[in-house]
């Protein structure tokens, strides 16, 4: 019988019902006949989905590979930390690219943070130091000086990788085709620079979960979120790749606030990693809130990483999504279309004449709602107690 379009298998569906049992309960007692059930139908079902699994569904089972591109930055320090803490992710390297800070800077935070959860076995490369076409724009007034909200860490104890940011992602791609997900939480340079040199990589990549862009509006100005602004010649190769993405925009970031009370209780387990967290986070509450607009601090980037590891904090729209490289007011805009259609024309007596409505083929996963609440107290409860 069929439901809806999940299939219903009933006692009379089985092709031979009356078929002798592979097993036979009397020969066992009693007490073994759950066991002998376990035997009878589970077994063979995990015999052939072994048999027919894939390599991809079989890593998925395994921590998921990520690379994180990011421009360290307060909500970056903070993906980060949250990546580091989260076994269900696997960071292969973080690629840095000029962004909320310079590129050098941004490395050396990168590595600050890297050498504070102890993990220099990760790969920390520095990527491009400007955009693609315009000269970067940075973001002292969002992450504060040093970009990490004035927060001191030591000197780092890691190393940066020598090789070219995105050079690391196009090798890693390469050493685990189908399994690596790019989580870019910064411009998009460092990905499209890679996507250009090499083509290959795309449909080797298993998914791309960025932090960027926005369908209700923008922060740099009315329509355009940062990361795509600064550098919307990146965001239009990497929106057009053809791989999986997900755009975690400012749609779900912007209402997915950490609050005072939150860092109080962060606060409650002091540790070297708290004490970093509290000054980021308290920084972040600060700017957000003086604006007047927010009555707490956004977190945009780790929502990215979250999405990585468990993607039901979000749900998610599939629409056709295209970069305003151009526009007067409009430049770096994320232009959604909604209804994934739009008019069809031909042309009658010298003039455009509406015939109907013609499909557009969606290109984006766009995050349009969050568990906002739930969210938040994970993100705590995974960076908090170190
Ligand atoms: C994005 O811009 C940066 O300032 C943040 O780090 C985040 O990646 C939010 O628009
Ligand atoms: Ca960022």
């Amino acid at each position: 019988m069929i439901r809806g379009s999940k299939r219903v298998f009933s006692r009379s569906d089985m092709a031979h019902p009356q078929e002798a049992p592979l097993f036979s309960t009397a020969l066992f007692p009693l007490a073994s006949r759950r066991a002998l059930l376990f035997l009878r139908f589970a077994v063979p079902a995990i015999a052939v989905a072994l048999l027919f699994a894939s390599p991809a569904s079989l890593a998925q089972s395994s921590p998921k590979k990520i690379i994180i591109d990011t421009d360290p930055g307060t909500d970056d320090a903070i993906a980060l930390l949250l990546a580091f803490h989260s076994p269900e992710v696997q960071v292969q390297a973080v690629t840095v690219v000029a962004g909320n800070v310079p590129v050098e800077m941004g490395l050396d935070n990168a590595l600050r943070v890297t050498s504070l959860v102890g993990r220099c076995d990760v790969p920390v490369a520095k990527g491009a130091s400007r955009p693609l076409l315009e000269p970067p724009a940075t973001g002292l007034f969002w992450n504060g000086p040093g970009g990490m909200g004035g927060a001191q860490l030591p000197s780092p104890k890691c190393q940066a990788d020598s090789s070219f940011g995105p050079d690391l992602i196009i090798q890693l791609v390469h050493k685990y085709p189908h399994e690596i997900t790019l989580v870019p939480i910064g411009p998009l340079t460092n990905i499209a620079l890679a996507v250009r040199k090499d083509p290959t990589i795309v449909p080797l990549v298993r998914q791309v979960i960025l932090m960027g862009g926005g369908i209700t509006g923008g922060n740099v100005n009315a329509v355009a979120e940062y990361n795509v602004h600064s550098d919307p010649e990146a965001a239009d190769i990497v929106f057009n790749a053809g791989w999986p993405l997900t755009m975690v925009g400012l749609d779900v970031t912007e209402i997915t606030l950490v609050t005072d009370e939150d860092v109080s209780k962060l606060e409650q387990h002091p540790g070297p990693e708290t004490s970093f967290i509290a000054t980021v986070l308290r920084y972040q509450i600060g700017t957000y809130k003086g604006t007047g607009i927010f009555h707490g601090g956004a977190i945009h980037d780790a929502l990215a990483v979250g999405a990585a590891i468990d993607p039901t904090f979000l749900t998610t729209q599939d629409m056709r999504v295209d970069i305003e490289t151009r526009g007067q007011f409009t430049r770096g805009m994320t232009v959604a279309n909604r209804k994934n259609v739009v008019e069809k024309e031909t042309m009658v007596d010298g003039h455009a004449e509406a015939i109907g409505v013609t499909p557009v083929q969606p290109n984006v996963h766009v995050a349009t709602g969050i568990d906002a609440p739930r969210f938040v107290s994970f993100l705590l409860s995974r960076i908090g107690n170190h």
